[in-house]
């Protein structure tokens, strides 16, 4: 894995460390269960694109922590709540038994509002998020609408619907631009709200950036479940088949769901260009994501 990435990794982990709950600390159960959910070993990518975002504006990383763990938190939950059997009922999360597995159901859901609860309260009361009131103000409705039901949750209501269904491309972008891209958005758009001397041409190109990583991200997810083994994985591979998902290999086939990712890429690469070498870090992380296999 490449060393900037590990960075933001280390620096994210040290940071929600910080902000979750000690497990000590009643109601004890509930805490411990909210840490097995989020330091797991994930990829930290979301992070990791908000602190890249962050370097390419020249902003200084300690602002970016905050937005980093807030948008980690949600997504860390949107996993909890998604492994449920009422959702996509998995044993298998990060390579360790999926929350409700590793706990109970009931606290499995409880987790999961908890976190989203921390995101927020992250955002509103980080001292290190040196934005005015208004800009503050305008990254929490930003967090909002993405976990709301125009974005993570109601890509996810939609997910569930479309189950066994045959779904034409427009619908299943729209799926998979809510139920994930708009949490990687989210992020990407809260750190260049932290960049004072971000111009509104620079906010746009990178919120172009943002959407088109956020939508290849998904697609090579639902690759990598046909694709992936569950040991590399560490999630079982297979799943959505069984379940019959709406997913890109589904509706496209593997080959053309591939050409699309790399197609969004490099819309990415071009939305990009204007920030020249300053991009680097968001460069990098992008041919990483492109490459991964889990
Ligand atoms: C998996 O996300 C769920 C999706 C939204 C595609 P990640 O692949 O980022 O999962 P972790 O955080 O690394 O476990
Ligand atoms: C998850 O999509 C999207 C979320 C909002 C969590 P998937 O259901 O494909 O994620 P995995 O494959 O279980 O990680
Ligand atoms: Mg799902
Ligand atoms: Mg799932
Ligand atoms: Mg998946």
């Amino acid at each position: 894995m490449n060393t900037r990435l590990q960075g933001y990794q280390q620096r994210v982990d040290r940071a929600l460390e910080q902000w979750l709950p000690a497990p000590e600390m009643a109601p004890e159960r509930l805490h411990e269960a909210m840490r097995y959910a989020v330091l797991g070993p994930g990829k930290r990518v979301r992070p990791a694109l908000c602190y890249a975002t962050g370097e390419t504006l020249g902003v200084d990383l300690a602002q970016v922590d905050g937005i980093a763990c807030a948008i980690e938190l949600i997504h860390a939950y949107s996993l909890v709540h998604d492994d449920l059997p009422a959702m996509d009922d998995d044993d298998l999360r990060r390579g360790l038994p999926t929350c409700h597995r590793a706990f109970d159901e009931a606290t499995a859901i409880l987790v999961g509002d908890a976190l989203q609860a921390l995101a927020f309260r992250i955002l509103a009361h980080d001292p290190a998020i040196a934005a005015s009131p208004a800009t503050r103000l305008h990254m929490i409705d930003t967090l909002a609408v993405a976990c709301g039901s125009r974005g993570m949750v109601g890509g996810q209501a939609l997910d569930l619907a479309a189950e066994g269904r045959q779904l034409g491309p427009a619908e299943l972008e729209f799926i998979h631009i809510c139920k994930t891209g708009a949490l990687i958005r989210a992020g990407m758009v809260m750190s260049s709200l932290s960049a004072d001397s971000a111009s509104p041409r620079q906010l746009e190109q990178l919120d172009h950036a943002a959407k088109s990583i956020g939508l290849a991200f998904q697609i090579l997810d639902d690759v990598l479940d046909v694709e992936g083994d569950t040991d590399t994985l560490g999630k079982t591979g297979g799943k959505d088949a069984d379940r019959r998902k709406p997913t890109y290999p589904a509706v496209l086939g593997l080959a053309e769901a591939r050409r699309l990712a790399t197609t969004l890429h490099e819309e990415a690469v071009t939305a990009l260009a204007p920030f020249g070498d300053r991009a680097a870090p968001l460069h990098e992380l992008c041919d990483f994501l492109m490459a991964r296999n889990k």
